[in-house]
């Protein structure tokens, strides 16, 4: 009896939660900006006729790349111009790290520090600014460095096998801007993170694939850090380490909507593992996971904690994850006294079709994770691993489909030319 109800006062109080942690704007599907001038590859290294045509190019417009293979080091778009990668056009990052060094030579190289590599592509202080079209970036992560045996990815091994860091380029960072828009381009093969904002207002990343193997380090999805109105939609998304990860190491992030997604194999849906300046305001609806070392995950320690607040999860289905729900205060870290804090966060019509270990774990009784359950369906053999936590509502063991529904493929198979399902 008191079961349920608690239950149905939950119903009523998750009523008026659910969809509240949002993007504050009215996002509706980006269209392609009026190109300013259209270049066609030649076979040498075309950084210089790139940026030429980007500084060159009017607000408003982008420079389109036309079919066929354009290298290039990094670039930078300037404020209200875009790029449009068009279909059959591949934007491939040069393998001559020289062409992303910031100025300390260590680009292509291990060493203590990293951050050695400009981006693929910087937008940065930028207004109104994009990448568009259905072509493709090709990280080159697989490919050996110009005069070396080694591939961006043997760097990244390399640094671990050392505890030290690789200095490889991210694909796309976007720095202190506002209204950024991604649509439909796919990103492969990223030597590191694929995209990532910080400190922007306003980035919307619609119908864009992402595709790097499972085996490569740091190669995160999209990472939103300190940012705000951020919209993720009608993505496919698989790749070595995050899928997504959301977090706060120089200011909040808030306001946040993922929608319709699809996450072949990777590390998670995740928020943190910084959170200093607070996550809260976000709302992932019908999300698939297929093959993800951890599904929906928020983590963070008392090294760069804050609070998580105000997360709901809506319609998500998650198959072979052998942690499928984490939400944990203490992952292994230096302590110090950013202690985090996570409440308010709402698991509603979740299903997971395989067996796996959930755990949640807060710092102490005082500081406990909280968290509600509505509709959660797993199957039976899985493990419940539950300290400090206050859960509000139950899971059933009565998972029956078989497979998930992938909500992005039908929108990815009409708008992309050659997509293919199985990323
Ligand atoms: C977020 O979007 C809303 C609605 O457009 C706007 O009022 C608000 O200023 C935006 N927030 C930021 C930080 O840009
Ligand atoms: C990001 O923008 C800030 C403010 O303009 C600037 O100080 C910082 O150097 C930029 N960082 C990068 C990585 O571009
Ligand atoms: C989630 O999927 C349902 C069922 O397909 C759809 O009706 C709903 O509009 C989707 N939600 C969002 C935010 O797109
Ligand atoms: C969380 O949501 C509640 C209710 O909508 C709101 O009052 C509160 O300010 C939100 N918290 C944060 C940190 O945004």
């Amino acid at each position: 009896m008191k079961q349920s109800f608690s239950l149905l006062f939950f119903t009523a109080w998750a009523l008026l939660h659910t969809g509240s942690g949002r993007d504050l704007r009215t996002v509706t599907e980006p269209k392609n900006p009026p190109i300013c001038t259209t270049l066609k590859p030649s076979s040498a290294d075309e950084t210089k006729m790139i940026q030429n045509a980007l500084h060159s190019c009017a607000k408003g417009k982008a420079v389109a790349l036309s079919s066929g293979v354009f290298t290039s080091g990094s670039l930078v778009i300037p404020s209200g111009v875009s790029l449009l990668i068009d279909k059959g056009a591949t934007l491939r990052a040069s393998t001559n790290p020289k062409l992303f060094d910031r100025g300390t030579n260590t680009c292509g190289t291990v060493d203590n520090s990293g951050g050695g590599c400009k981006p693929l592509i910087a937008i940065s202080g930028a207004t109104g600014s994009g990448v568009y079209g259905k072509g493709t970036i090709d990280g080159g992560g697989n490919s050996k460095l110009t005069g070396s045996s080694m591939t961006w990815w043997d760097l990244s091994s390399k640094a671990l096998a050392e505890n030290k860091a690789q200095n490889n380029p991210k694909m796309i960072l976007i720095n202190n801007s506002r209204d950024i828009t991604l649509y439909q381009i796919t990103v492969i093969n990223s030597p590191y993170f694929h995209i990532q904002s910080r400190q922007t207002f306003g980035f919307t990343v619609w119908g864009v694939t992402i595709n790097t193997p499972s085996s490569t380090r740091n190669t995160d999805g999209i990472d939103p850090t300190g940012s705000m109105n951020v919209t993720i939609a009608h993505c496919s998304i698989s790749t070595g380490d995050d899928n997504i990860a959301i977090s706060s190491q120089y200011a909040a992030s808030k306001y946040i909507s993922v929608f319709n997604n699809h996450f072949g194999h990777g590390s998670s849906m995740g928020i943190g593992s910084g959170t200093t300046f607070g996550v809260s305001d976000v709302t992932v609806t019908n999300l698939t996971m297929d093959n993800i070392r951890f599904g929906l995950y928020i983590k963070s320690n008392t090294e760069n904690g804050g609070l998580v607040t105000n997360v709901t999860y809506n319609n998500v289905c998650i198959y072979d994850s052998p942690k499928p729900i984490v939400v944990d205060m203490h992952i292994a870290r230096n302590p110090k006294n950013h202690t985090p804090e996570f409440n308010n966060i709402y698991f509603n019509n979740i299903n997971v079709l395989t067996k796996g270990n959930f755990v949640f774990r807060g710092i102490s009784k005082s500081n406990m994770v909280q968290v509600a359950l509505k509709n959660v369906h797993i199957i039976k053999g899985s493990k419940w691993s539950v300290t400090n936590a206050k859960i509000d509502g139950t899971w059933t063991e009565d998972a029956s489909s078989k497979s998930c529904t992938n909500p992005a493929s039908e929108y990815l198979i009409n708008n992309k030319n050659n997509f293919d399902l199985s990323t």
